[in-house]
This record gives C-alpha cells, sequence and structure tokens, in this order.
C-alpha cells in the first residue's frame, strides 16, 4: 500500500497516485466532440484495476481530460470498486469559476464519475476574466459547504496567487500540483516548494517521469544501480522523499505501475538527494509546458 501524507490541519493523501491524462486528449481539446480511442478507454481500464489491486487509491483526472469522458472512463471503474477505498481528484475549468458555474461544473463530474463526493477538486488553472480569484474561492468554498467536496485545491499556482487564494477561502487550501520533476524545477527555482512546507500545503508533481524520458537517463540509472533499482523509480523516489511532496503518474502498462510502484519502498540517502538536485542534467528553471501562474 502506498504511504499517505498528512498535513498538520489533518488533510491526508497518497504520496503516490494514477493521473488520467492522454496525449491523445490534445486532439480535442478544441472539439469536444471528437472522438476517443476505444482501444486506449480498454488499455487504461485495465491500468486502473492493476493499479487498485497492487495498492494505489489515488486516481487524478480532469474536466478537461476528453471534456468529461476521462471522468467517465473511471467513474466506470470507480463502480466496481468500494468508494471509500479511493481518492478522487477532478478539476475545474477555466469556464467555471464562480459559485453557480463551479457548483453546476462539480454536480456534472460528479454524474460522470458516479459518485456524490469528490475528495479533492483542483482549480486547474489560475481563473482569468471574466472570473477573478475572489469568484473562484468562493466557488469552491460553496463546494465543500454543499458537501459535494471533501478538500480544495489549486494547480500550476505560484506562491503570490497561492498566498492570495489561501486568504480568500474559508476552507484550507490544502495542495497545489504543479509541472515538478529531475529536470524541470521551477517550484524550486521560484520557491513555490518553500512556501508551501512553511504553510502546510501539499505540493503534488504532475509529469513526474517527463512522459517517460526520465526511464533512458544514464545519470540516474547510474543511482538506482546502488539500489538495485530503476531510473524511473529514483526520479519518482526522489520526489516523493522531499517534504510534504506528492506525486501522480500515468500508466497503461502493469510492468511500469509495479516498477513505479517500487518507488515508495525506495529509500535514497541524503548523499544522493543532493547528488539529483543538484547536478541532474539539462535542469529548466521554468516549465515549458504550464509556467507557474
Ligand atoms: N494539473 C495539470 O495541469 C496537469 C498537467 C499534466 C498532467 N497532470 C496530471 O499528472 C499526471 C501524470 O503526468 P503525465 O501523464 O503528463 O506524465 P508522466 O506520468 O510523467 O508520464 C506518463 C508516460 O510515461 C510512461 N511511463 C510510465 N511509467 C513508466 C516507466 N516506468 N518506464 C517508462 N515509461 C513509463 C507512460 O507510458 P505507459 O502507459 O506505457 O507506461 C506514459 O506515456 C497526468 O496523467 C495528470 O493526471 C496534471
Amino acid at each position: 500500500m502506498v504511504q499517505a501524507l498528512t498535513t498538520k490541519s489533518g488533510f491526508s493523501i497518497p504520496a503516490l497516485g494514477m493521473g488520467l491524462w492522454r496525449k491523445s486528449y490534445k486532439n480535442n481539446l478544441l472539439d469536444p466532440a471528437a472522438k476517443v480511442d476505444a482501444q486506449e478507454d480498454i488499455r487504461e481500464r485495465a491500468g486502473l484495476e492493476h493499479a487498485y489491486e497492487s495498492g494505489m487509491r489515488l486516481f487524478d483526472t480532469a474536466v478537461m481530460y476528453g471534456w468529461g469522458h476521462s471522468e467517465r472512463v473511471l467513474g466506470e471503474f470507480l463502480s466496481d470498486i468500494d468508494r471509500t477505498t479511493a481518492f478522487v481528484t477532478t478539476k475545474i475549468w477555466d469556464d467555471a469559476m464562480d459559485e453557480s458555474t463551479m457548483v453546476a461544473s462539480v454536480d456534472k463530474s460528479l454524474e460522470n464519475l458516479g459518485t456524490d463526493y469528490l475528495d479533492l477538486l483542483l482549480l486547474h488553472r489560475a481563473p482569468s476574466e471574466p472570473f477573478s480569484m475572489e469568484t473562484a474561492a468562493s466557488g469552491l468554498d460553496a463546494c465543500v459547504s454543499a458537501g459535494l467536496v471533501k478538500n480544495i485545491g489549486v494547480c500550476n499556482f505560484g506562491s503570490e496567487k497561492l498566498e492570495q487564494i489561501s486568504k480568500l477561502t474559508e476552507h484550507q487550501i490544502v495542495l497545489n500540483q504543479v509541472h515538478y520533476n529531475v529536470k524541470v524545477r521551477e517550484a524550486q527555482a521560484s520557491g513555490l516548494l518553500d512556501y508551501c512546507s512553511a504553510n502546510d500545503v501539499i505540493l503534488q508533481a504532475w509529469r513526474p517521469l517527463a512522459y517517460g524520458v526520465v526511464s533512458e537517463s544514464d545519470f540516474l540509472a547510474d543511482i538506482a544501480a546502488r539500489y538495485e533499482a530503476t531510473a524511473s523509480q529514483v526520479a519518482l523516489a526522489w520526489l516523493i522523499q522531499q517534504h510534504q511532496v506528492a506525486t501522480v503518474f500515468k500508466s497503461d502498462n502493469p510492468d511500469h505501475i509495479d516498477e513505479n510502484l517500487g518507488a515508495v519502498s525506495l529509500e535514497l540517502s541524503s548523499e544522493d538527494m543532493a547528488l539529483i538536485s543538484n547536478e541532474f542534467p539539462g535542469q529548466q528553471a521554468v516549465s515549458d509546458t504550464v509556467p507557474l501562474a
């Protein structure tokens, strides 16, 4: 079983979870009616089942992942397990960042997921016109007050915006999900990691394997050899060994899922943690995909 991270405020989340973003969803970002590959559904469903049987409990989706399609695939899987054993996250898109639109969007997500509550609701990005931080904050609070959502958080927020929204919500912002891995170091370079650690906010890293690219890193493979581990395991362990850092990876491949789960029992020495922090080659101080807002 994957260990949990717990904040001082009592929020608890598995350190390692399964993401549901697919590269092919890029094709229907502009066309919500675009067809989704049914074979991908079958592979993803098998991956979810394998992950659950192997002890994974956190499943991370979003309205924008196929405009409800991902939530429906996850919902079918959830209907076959005891809902209370799963931790389900979804993310609100840009068009639903005030009280009425956000509650309506969450109602739709709950219908897609076949459940009556979310463990965690995240803003997918910082609000933009016609919405504001104030309207988004009151939307998040309304979802908690209505009993639709247990916990609230954000994605891709820099420290300034994170502080701003934390002051506006009545309920605590417990987590910030950002692009962070051995290569992409914006969370460190910008001071966000320190801010989260000091303010009882979990930083959850997305794209922890850089889409699988880290599995080919000779630098990580050399370190992995000292532990009879793999490069991907080292990349994940480097994240979850940091203070209040969790992560979500995506895989439909049972061998990769088993391999990645090995990261939870891999303990890197402080020397190797520092070696990766300081010397991993080709580090980027800003995300090339979604820079912090
Ligand atoms: N909040 C946001 O803005 C945001 C943005 C992006 C992503 N996310 C979340 O973060 C999750 C994870 O990020 P991601 O899916 O973009 O990237 P990722 O987890 O770094 O990479 C996923 C890719 O890595 C491959 N992979 C997994 N384990 C492997 C291993 N041991 N060896 C080799 N390849 C491996 C997978 O292929 P196989 O299926 O073949 O294993 C898949 O193609 C997403 O699914 C999503 O839930 C959030």
